[in-house]
């Protein structure tokens, strides 16, 4: 199975498969045209660059100019769900369509075994956004994509859910300072202890707003529900389903408990259960903002802005 993948991928087409944070719909890197049948799969515009997935830290860094930063970030958390933004090296294996034509790319080693062997089976590096079409909730499970879109791959790998259940921190590790571009599953505070450095937004970097864009946030409506979504929601209204978070009462928990990490692999698998039943909005109960409840809150905030 996973070795047909693998060659699927090297004959240049489509495959879903697991990671430890989402599910994604991966193509080889180096072919524009299974890159084109991609962005057309998901219906994504052609100026969101994707991120591309490697074996092994040396395959990734093969294809950038390092960085100490970058060489400390992947040191603690790869393989892991963390993407670091590098400056691409020139000639890069890297079709320009991949890297949607910027000069830096964002690169991942992912942890899950699943993922590990099939990027060894398809012997190149392989760009994979998650397997959603584009703006609508990611996939923690394979229930949860699109019908119309596995019909435009070759295969799909079922591993059952994902483990963390949101995407892949995103740094820009080009110079000296870690500029969080989309929080994630790795933690502020982790990255923080570990280098002994501040993090800083990129909404707080002149030179990263006047990009824009560049990482998945300047898209205002994300990672969206068909309902109508409100955050920090204290009941339930009329024709609204509510989800929970360490909270008696609610349509679907998050957690029961509290626990931050548990509500972040609940998420899309709550959000996409609770759309199902076609309410007329979904409430979201508050969710701490600390740990990986920012990212938690990100992807909310994401989810409740005004459609494009
Ligand atoms: O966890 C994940 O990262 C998942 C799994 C499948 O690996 N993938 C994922 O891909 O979330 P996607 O395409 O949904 O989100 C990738 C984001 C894009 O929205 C893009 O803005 C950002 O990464 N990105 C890619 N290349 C970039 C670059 N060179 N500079 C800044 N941001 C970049
Ligand atoms: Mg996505």
């Amino acid at each position: 199975m996973i070795e047909r993948a693998g060659h699927a991928i090297r004959q240049g087409e489509l495959v879903i498969f697991p990671t430890e944070t989402v599910y994604g719909i991966g193509a080889a890197a180096h072919n524009p045209s299974a890159v084109a049948k991609l962005y057309a799969a998901k219906n994504r515009p052609q100026f969101n660059p994707l991120i591309v997935h490697c074996a092994s830290e040396d395959a990734a860094f093969s294809l950038v100019k390092i960085t100490k930063l970058a060489q400390q970030l992947a040191d603690a958390f790869w393989p892991g769900p963390m993407s670091i933004v590098l400056t691409s090296i020139k000639n890069s294996p890297i079709c320009s369509l991949a890297r949607a034509g910027l000069d830096s790319v964002a690169l991942r080693v992912p942890a899950n075994p699943v993922c590990q062997e099939l990027l060894l089976c398809a012997g190149t590096p392989v760009v994979a956004p998650s397997a959603n079409p584009s703006g609508r909730l990611s996939p923690t499970d394979v229930a949860h994509i699109d019908i119309e879109l596995i019909a435009k791959c070759a295969e799909i790998i079922d591993a059952g859910k994902c483990k963390a259940g949101i995407e892949s921190t995103i740094i820009d590790a080009r110079n000296k300072i870690p500029v969080i571009l989309r929080p994630g599953p790795i933690t502020n505070s982790q990255i923080e202890d570990h280098l002994g450095t501040k993090c800083v937004y990129a909404s707080s970097v002149p030179t990263h707003t006047s990009i824009a864009p560049i990482a998945p946030g300047q898209l205002a409506s994300h990672y969206a529900p068909i309902a109508p979504l409100r955050m920090n929601a204290s009941r339930k209204q009329d024709g609204e389903i509510f989800i929970g978070f360490n909270t008696p009462y609610a349509d679907f928990h998050l957690t029961k408990t509290g626990n931050l990490e548990e509500a972040a692999a609940h998420l899309f698998d709550v959000l996409h259960l609770a759309d199902k039943q076609n309410p007329l909005a979904i409430a979201v109960a508050p969710i701490p903002n600390i740990g990986v409840g920012e990212a938690i809150n990100e992807r909310l905030k994401r989810a409740a802005a005004p459609r494009n």
